[in-house]
């Protein structure tokens, strides 16, 4: 007899874990299947997923890593403060980023049971309809054992995996995906980076800060096309000044892997002449893709689009009943925090509930210095669908805090209905863009308009004015300007 669940959720990322804590907290009975060790050693899998051991955490870790060594070699003297001899000790820091993945996925166990979450330790696989009950019956296959667990409700959380160029075998040690790229042991002295997107950036800019000569490939003509074209061209401006340097438009003809001795990279630039790059490792960031492979979905008669994502409506339901899929598996921005969102959406759905995810409010942070964020509508989507719109900009380079702390680059900028005012995105590249778009994104929801945010009282001196200043532009009223 298999196990008998009201949810199994297959997959423990940031959509799977907290739609099975969600669910349990309504009282469901509730398992979650996870197979993935991530390469410790004793081949346990490990909650969290992409997020927690290869992705969000650990990359910021190492950001946050990189970027005191880059302020204490590069930008304490400009406090008064002579340091001499600043160097790092890479074990050290990875083994810093390690600790935080650790303590953070222990937490989840804790977690699954504080809510009484079972723990299916394998990959779940669809085998068939329990023709009594309606039931799905699936099996969690692991090295040693395969067990068949029945459930009324799946949520699909299986995430998504490195795209892969072909041609390029990325070995993790020479040629490296995210993976790898979290864990050089040595600082490489020359780093090529294919893919000038999300994780290009962030990593590009950990090893350029411990020192490393970085250059980003990047396929596209334009830098960041998904940002507000201001922020792109802003943020690529401080990063080229920080020392990446930027090739768009390039077709990667080969690349070598001559392993200790690095890689030799041949390109075609955007003039169509070919150029060789050689450096000591390579990143390959050019996408990710969904993990759908293995969960064998013929059993249940779901398919996959032919990117291999999951279609779902606006609920997360699949087109088979009682079949959910959630987070980097299904269309939309692949990030940890919709995932969540998604997760706790679907378990409530699945008790009647009616939340509500506006999917215009979510918020993209790139984690770069200064960082860049953003939520809602950029100025070029507004043109292209015809909305008239008043923008609203302030300068950091004008606020007090900004300048104490010496982080004056970068601006806020507001977008609102020309007509009602209200706010239709709000853009930053800035210190701490991470934490101030939080405001703009509760303005957005509660559908403020850009004088709302002008008329609030915010707290002096802090960068939080600038978001307020950005709103007071929009009526070209600027206190401080
Ligand atoms: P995942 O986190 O991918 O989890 C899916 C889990 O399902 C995996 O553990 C996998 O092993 C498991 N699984 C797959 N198949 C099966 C199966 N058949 N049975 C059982 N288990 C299975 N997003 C942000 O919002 N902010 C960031 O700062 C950020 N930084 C990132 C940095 C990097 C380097 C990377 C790679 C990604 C980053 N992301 C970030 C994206 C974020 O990690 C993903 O959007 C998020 O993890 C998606 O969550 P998920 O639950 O859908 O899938
Ligand atoms: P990405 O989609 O952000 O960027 C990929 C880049 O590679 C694009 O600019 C694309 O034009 C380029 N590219 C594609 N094929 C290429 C080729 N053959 N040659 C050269 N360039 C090529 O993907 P990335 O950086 O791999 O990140 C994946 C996803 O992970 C992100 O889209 C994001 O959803 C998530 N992520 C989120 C983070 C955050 O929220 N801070 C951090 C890191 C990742």
């Amino acid at each position: 007899m298999s196990d008998n669940f009201d949810v199994l959720v297959i997959g423990a990322g940031p959509g799977g874990y907290i739609a099975a804590i969600r669910a349990a907290q309504l009282g469901l009975k509730v398992a979650c299947a996870e197979g993935n060790s991530y390469g410790n050693i004793d081949n346990q899998p490990r909650l969290g997923g992409t997020c927690l051991n290869v992705g969000c955490i650990p990359s910021k870790a190492l950001l946050a890593s990189s970027e005191e060594f880059e302020k204490i070699s590069h930008h304490a003297d400009i406090h008064g403060i002579n340091v001499q001899n600043v160097n790092i000790d890479i074990n050290k820091m990875l083994a810093r980023k390690n600790n935080i993945v650790d303590k953070m996925t222990k937490g989840i166990e804790f977690l699954f049971k504080k809510n009484k979450i079972t723990l299916l330790k394998g990959y779940a696989q669809f085998s068939s309809v329990d023709k009594q009950t309606g039931n799905y019956l699936l099996n969690i296959n692991n090295q040693d054992i395969k067990e068949l667990v029945s459930a009324k409700h799946v949520i699909i959380a299986t995430g998504s995996k490195a795209r892969h160029l072909p041609n390029i075998t990325v070995d993790n040690k020479t040629i490296c995906d995210n993976d790898g790229a979290l864990n050089f042991a040595d600082l490489p002295k020359k780093l090529a980076v294919i893919g000038a997107g999300v994780i290009g950036l962030e990593l590009g800019s950990v090893w350029r800060r411990l020192g490393a000569e970085v250059t980003i490939l990047e396929a596209s003509p334009n830098f960041l096309s998904a940002a507000d074209e201001g922020v792109s061209k802003e943020s690529l401006k401080l990063l080229t000044k920080q020392g990446l340097k930027f090739n768009f438009g390039v077709k990667i003809e080969n690349v070598e892997n001559c392993d200790d001795a690095g890689v030799i990279i041949k390109y075609l630039d955007n003039s169509g002449n070919i150029q060789t790059l050689e450096a000591d490792k390579l990143i390959v960031s050019v996408g990710r893709v969904p993990n759908t492979d293995n969960l064998n979905l013929n059993a249940v008669g779901l398919t996959t689009d032919e990117r291999g994502f999951i279609p779902v409506n606006h609920d997360c339901q699949t087109s088979v009943n009682n079949i959910w899929a959630i987070g980097d598996v299904i269309l939309g921005p692949m990030l940890a925090h919709k995932a969540e969102d998604e997760g706790v959406a679907v378990a409530e759905r699945i008790l009647g509930q009616k939340p509500h995810i506006n999917y215009n409010c979510i918020p993209w942070v790139i984690y770069t210095s200064p960082e860049i964020s953003w939520v809602g509508k950029t100025e070029q989507q507004l043109t292209k669908e015809g909305i008239e719109y008043k923008a609203g900009q302030f300068p950091f380079m004008a606020n007090g805090r900004a300048l104490g702390m010496a982080e004056s680059d970068g601006f806020i900028k507001v977008l609102a209905c020309a007509k009602t005012d209200e706010i239709l995105g709000v853009h930053i590249v800035g210190a701490n863009a991470s934490d101030l778009i939080a405001e703009a994104v509760v303005a957005m929801e509660f559908k403020a308009a850009a004088e709302d945010i002008a008329r609030i009282c915010h707290p002096h001196p802090s960068l939080s004015e600038v978001m307020r200043e950005a709103a007071l532009s929009v009526d070209k009223r600027a206190l401080n300007m």
